[in-house]
């Protein structure tokens, strides 16, 4: 259910050959500009835009081209200088060392987040409830559970249904003198506000043309789908991926789906799990696994060591970074999903601050907050009396004159993006009119 918006313009023209220029304070050392240069030379010469529209083919050219630099990744490496600009998230996962959806660790450096419960307990027993730990599962009976038993939706020609069986559930379209029908293999997201369904034929992947929307509990198109009518059965039922895309959804939305740079869906692990965000931990628990004395260092990436713009490009890996998002110039109301973007967007965020990264109002580890009066202690760690610290002082943050609680309510709307029936949070954080005008 796209993150269609996403897919698409990661599918358009390459942001890649701009993103360096973006980005003048973000070096990361002479093979990536002398790579840069070279690709843009090759991409010049050869006139060959179409084959840099594949990710895969760019992404395995990047890392010939990088090779031996890239392939080596240890997590226990930080990128070697910290940035105040956002990266674009393609440039991050061809530097050196850990980044998340960077896939090419070896399947064998990951251990599951149940070794890491060994010995974070507090941390795996919360992490386990957040819907990024759900955000993808297989399709088993369990996938289906609380939904109903049976649901039908009829959009121009066609009649959807979806049915649970012992086992999972059927998939199924009809227009009364042809039908279509698959097993689903793979269920996306943790209805947080929708489900969409994987199956796949003969070894393609294809993307349900409907999905579970919780607000309706029932199904409607897919978003970014189209009411068009399909003419053919096959397509009426979904959408058939390009190779490249299915390792980017599941590079978002589990762990260790890509390693050694190749796409290995039979070997992930389900959901965003420990290592999707701090990489493979195996040399971190060997070393942990040893006498205190005898430990050299953690060997495991820990981002709070991040620069502020660092940090929130870090979630942004698949949330988009406000460079994703610029580059791809992605406009109106689907922005609202990008956060990063939004939020760095707010007077209150100038070059970073550590008081407004992701991780000042979310805990990673935790499921959200709902509720406004919780994040009220984040906004007054800058805008009350003394809330600056000394040397902010000429950007002394104001106070405000309507309310002194929950500020998210009114500074942070949430707005509805209708074709998914859902609202989501403006992270732009600013004095907000009633509707979404931009
Ligand atoms: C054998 C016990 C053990 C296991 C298993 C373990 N850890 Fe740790 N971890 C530790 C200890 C002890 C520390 C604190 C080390 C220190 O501060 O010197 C730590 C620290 C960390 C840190 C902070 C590192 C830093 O440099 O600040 C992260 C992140 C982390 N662990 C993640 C994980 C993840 C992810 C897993 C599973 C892949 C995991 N740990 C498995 C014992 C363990
Ligand atoms: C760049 C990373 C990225 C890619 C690629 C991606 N997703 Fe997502 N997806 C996310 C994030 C982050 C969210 C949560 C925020 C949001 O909904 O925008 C999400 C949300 C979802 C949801 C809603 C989850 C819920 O609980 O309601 C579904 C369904 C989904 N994605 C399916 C897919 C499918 C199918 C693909 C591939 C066609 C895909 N995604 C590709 C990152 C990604
Ligand atoms: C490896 C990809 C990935 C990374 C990295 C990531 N996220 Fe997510 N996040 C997702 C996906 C996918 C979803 C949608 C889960 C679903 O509902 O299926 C999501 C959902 C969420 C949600 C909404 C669900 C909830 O718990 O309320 C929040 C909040 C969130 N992420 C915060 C963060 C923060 C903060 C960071 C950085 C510390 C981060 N994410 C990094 C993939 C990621
Ligand atoms: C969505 C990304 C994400 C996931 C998934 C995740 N972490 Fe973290 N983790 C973070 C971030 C971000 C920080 C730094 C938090 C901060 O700056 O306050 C962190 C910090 C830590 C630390 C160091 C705490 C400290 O005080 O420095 C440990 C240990 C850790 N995580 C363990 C785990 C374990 C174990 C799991 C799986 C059960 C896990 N993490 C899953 C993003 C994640
Ligand atoms: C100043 C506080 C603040 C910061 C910083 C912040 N968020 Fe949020 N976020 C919120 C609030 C408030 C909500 C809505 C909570 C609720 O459901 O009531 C929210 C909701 C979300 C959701 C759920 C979907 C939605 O739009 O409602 C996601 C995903 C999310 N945030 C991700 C992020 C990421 C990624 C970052 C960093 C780029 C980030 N947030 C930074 C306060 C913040
Ligand atoms: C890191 C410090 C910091 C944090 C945290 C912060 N702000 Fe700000 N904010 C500023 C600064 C600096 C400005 C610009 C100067 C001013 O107007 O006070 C600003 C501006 C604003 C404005 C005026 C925006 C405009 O476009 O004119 C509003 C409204 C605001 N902040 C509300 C909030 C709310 C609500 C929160 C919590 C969700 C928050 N701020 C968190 C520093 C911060
Ligand atoms: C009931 C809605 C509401 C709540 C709750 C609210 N505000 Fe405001 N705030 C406003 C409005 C409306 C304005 C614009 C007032 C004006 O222009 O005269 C404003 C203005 C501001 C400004 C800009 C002030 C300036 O002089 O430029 C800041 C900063 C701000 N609010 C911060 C906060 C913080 C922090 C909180 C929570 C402690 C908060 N607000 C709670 C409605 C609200």
């Amino acid at each position: 259910m796209d993150c269609a918006v996403s897919l698409a313009a990661k599918f358009g023209v390459l942001p890649i050959f701009q993103g360096h220029r973006l980005r003048p304070e973000a070096g990361s050392g002479h093979g990536r500009d002398l790579l840069l240069a070279a690709v843009d030379v090759i991409r010049v010469k050869w006139a060959i835009p179409n084959m840099f529209r594949s990710v895969s083919v760019r992404v395995l050219f990047l890392i010939i081209l990088l090779a031996p630099h890239s392939l080596v990744v240890s997590a226990q490496s930080v990128p070697s200088k910290s940035s105040k600009v956002s990266t674009a998230t393609e440039i991050r996962v061809i530097d050196p060392g850990w980044w998340p959806t960077k896939g090419t660790s070896a399947r064998d450096q990951y251990v599951g987040s149940e070794t890491c419960g060994r010995c974070h307990q507090d941390i795996n027993a919360t992490q386990t409830n957040t819907s990024m730990a759900h955000a993808v599962k297989s399709a088993t009976a369990d996938a289906f559970a609380n939904i109903p038993h049976e649901m039908h939706f009829r959009t121009g020609s066609y009649d959807y249904s979806l049915s649970r069986t012992a086992s999972g559930a059927e998939y199924a379209t009809t227009n009364g003198q042809q039908s279509a029908s698959s097993t689903v293999s793979w269920v996306f997201g943790d209805r947080q506000f929708g489900d969409t369904f994987l199956y796949q034929q003969n070894g393609i992947y294809f993307e349900s043309r409907v999905s579970y929307y919780r607000s309706l509990n029932g199904l409607d198109l897919t978003t970014g789908r189209t009411r068009f009518s399909p003419s053919r059965i096959e397509t009426a039922l979904g959408r058939r991926m390009p190779p490249d895309e299915p390792p980017l959804c599941f590079g978002c939305h589990s762990t260790a789906s890509s390693t050694d740079g190749q796409f290995h869906p039979e070997r992930l692990i389900p959901g965003v799990t420990c290592e999707a965000c701090h990489g493979p931990g195996a040399q971190h628990v060997a070393q942990m696994s040893l006498e205190h004395d005898a430990r050299s260092s953690t060997l495991i990436f820990n981002p709070a060591r991040l620069s502020p713009a660092d940090s929130v490009d870090f979630c942004g890996a698949c949330h988009r970074t406000s460079a994703d998002v610029s580059l791809n110039s992605i406009t109106g109301i689907f922005n609202l999903r990008f956060p990063a973007y939004r939020l760095e967007q707010s007077r209150c965020w100038r070059n970073g601050d550590a008081r407004l990264t992701c991780v000042a109002c979310h805990d990673a580890h935790k499921p959200r907050v709902q509720g406004a009066a919780f994040y009220d202690k984040v906004c007054l760690s800058c805008h009350s009396p003394g809330g600056g610290v000394p040397k902010d002082r000429a950007h002394a943050a104001s106070i405000c004159k309507v309310s002194n609680h929950d500020c998210v309510s009114c500074h942070m709307p949430k707005y509805p993006i209708p074709s998914m029936h859902t609202d989501f949070t403006d992270h732009k954080i600013a004095v907000h009119g009633d509707q979404f005008t931009e």
